[in-house]
């Protein structure tokens, strides 16, 4: 294949993904039905695309299946053109709740995946140092993160990911659980962290403003089982600042959204 070609190949491709649970019982719970989307491969662009959807609709389930910790009923989902089997580096993933281990320091934490690879200490520590600047809290290297407020956790979760230099980081409503102040602050440093690393961010949530915010392009989902009910490209912002959210033009876009969402939906 001609390296034209190659580039050429979306970073992230799920297609037709169908995934139904099956319980213990036999019992049948759909959870998506049909998904596609492309995410082009764009050199030096951090992109963050954002899933929009009404509580149990089946959005946890998708990042899961794109993950490799679900396998899809039917559909497929392609890294770089390749199937995604199992869980894997060039995808990482923060969860909702916090997810350190207790009675590692921060930086240990940040760490761990490299020396289960078996990094070496000095590079290890160099690359932990630095993604832990990125999200600050390099001054909190040495600590436990029983001393850090939620927000703090949530970056060194964040942290745990980023230095293994995924392709795609997927993140599952990872600020439902802060304040509001708290959630404001960590979407504008994960936008700072996003336009330095070069990755793609597949970024879970029902909370509308917060897609405003984040997203470069939304997918609206359906009730479950979650369908794709529209494509919305979100405008890049001139200035990302505490006036931002109150403007016109954000509040025009988040009307849009709820528009969508609480617009008559297809029959399951
Ligand atoms: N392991 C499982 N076994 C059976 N059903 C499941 C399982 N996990 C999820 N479901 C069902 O699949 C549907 C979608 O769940 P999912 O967790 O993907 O929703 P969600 O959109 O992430 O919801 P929320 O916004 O509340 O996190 C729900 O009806 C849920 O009950
Ligand atoms: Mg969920």
């Amino acid at each position: 294949m001609s390296a034209a070609a190659e580039t050429a190949l979306p970073r992230l491709s799920v297609q037709s993904l169908c995934i139904t649970y099956i319980g213990k019982n036999g019992e049948k719970t759909e959870a998506v039905r049909d998904v596609s989307f492309d995410i082009a491969d764009k050199p030096g662009v951090g992109e963050v695309v954002v899933f929009l959807g009404p509580s149990g609709c089946g959005k946890s389930t998708i990042l899961k299946a794109v993950a490799g910790l679900l396998p899809p009923t039917k559909g497929s989902v392609l890294i770089d053109g390749k199937p995604v089997g199992e869980p894997g580096r060039d995808r990482g993933m923060v969860f909702q709740t916090y997810t350190s281990f207790g009675w590692l320091t921060v930086q240990e934490n940040v760490e761990y995946g490299l020396k289960l690879q078996g990094v070496d200490p000095k590079e290890r520590g160099v690359r932990a140092r630095e993604v832990l600047k990125e999200v600050g809290l390099l001054d909190f290297a040495s600590r436990l993160p029983k001393d850090l407020s939620g927000g703090m956790k949530q970056r060194v979760a964040i942290a745990r990911t980023l230095v293994n230099k995924p392709r795609v980081v997927l993140m599952d409503e990872p600020f439902g659980a802060l304040d509001p102040m708290t959630r404001w602050g960590m979407q504008g440093l994960l936008l700072d962290v996003s336009r330095v690393e070069d990755n793609t961010i597949l970024f879970v949530t029902h909370d509308v403003s917060e897609a405003v915010y984040l997203a470069d392009t939304c997918y609206v989902l359906s009730s479950r089982p979650a369908r794709i009910l529209h494509r919305v490209d979100i405008p890049s912002f001139a200035e990302r600042d505490i006036h931002l959210k109150s403007s016109n033009e954000f509040r025009a876009i988040e009307k849009k959204l709820l528009d969508m969402l609480y617009a008559p939906q297809p029959a399951a």
